[in-house]
């Protein structure tokens, strides 16, 4: 006879790209995040009607896919415009003027890297979340019933707090539907508590490195779109090779 707890389906918060290795990913559904910026860059551009989101883990090939499909170009390296693409990381590029209809090649330092390892551990399923879209995400999540791994895409793999935050977030809004025995989730969703009532507050007073790292580079109002819930909410889902809105 079968528990009735054996039924739920389990939720784990992976911190770092370093750690995902140590979960069997082949049965679970793999959202990757990358708050600042990637997977808020990849919410807004199909929100806003992309195509959709093709995301390669080397510039060489971004470039490669670009010439090859005739498509836009983007992406950074330590958060800027990597050398030899048309544009960068910020989601306030991918106005619906700009983007509507068109594809996108997508190479970043953490996230799209990350989606490629979470590809080649062979995730059941794999889509993107940030707090652009985190009703989509949650929603989605609860409907599917499968395990769910919530892969931070980090710093080079150092613990960033904008991920761990989001991941606190979802946890929190969805945990009821989940068996849970990951102290990563706990610690996610402790953080996030803490922080909820001003996020970008939080990531000023506990000196976030990826945050200084783009006011140094003037990127305020990236930040601010990137910590605010729901302003591009739409499913990222990863199928056939590229992101499309769910
Ligand atoms: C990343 O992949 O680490 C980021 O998206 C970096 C950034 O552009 O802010």
């Amino acid at each position: 006879m079968t528990s009735k707890k054996s039924k739920v389906p389990s939720l784990n918060t992976v911190l770092s790209p370093s750690l995902l290795k140590l979960y069997d990913i082949s049965n679970s559904t793999v959202v990757i995040i990358d708050i600042l910026r990637a997977t808020s860059t990849i919410a807004a551009a199909l929100y806003n009607g992309a195509k959709a989101v093709i995301p390669v883990d080397s510039v060489a090939d971004c470039i490669k896919l670009g010439k090859q499909m005739e498509v836009i170009t983007a992406g950074e390296r330590d958060g800027k415009i990597a050398e030899g693409l048309q544009y960068g990381n910020t989601p306030l590029q991918y106005t619906a003027d700009f983007i509507k209809g068109k594809t996108l090649v997508l190479t970043t330092t953490n996230g799209t890297k990350l989606l490629h390892v979470a590809l080649a551990a062979n995730a059941k399923g794999i889509f993107t979340g940030s707090f652009c879209n985190i009703s989509s995400v949650c929603d989605y999540l609860v409907d599917q019933k499968t395990n769910v791994i919530l892969a931070c895409a980090a710093w080079k793999n150092r613990i960033n707090i904008e991920d761990t935050l989001f991941a606190g977030a979802v946890m929190n809004r969805i945990k009821e539907n989940f068996d849970i025995n990951c102290d990563a989730s706990q610690i996610a969703e402790t953080l996030y508590l803490q922080a909820k009532g001003d996020l970008l507050g939080f990531m000023q007073e506990k000196n976030a490195s990826h945050y200084h790292r783009l006011m140094n580079f003037g990127l305020e109002k990236d930040i601010e779109f990137c910590l605010t819930e729901d302003n591009a909410n739409i499913l990222t889902l990863y199928s056939g090779g590229r992101l499309i809105a769910g």
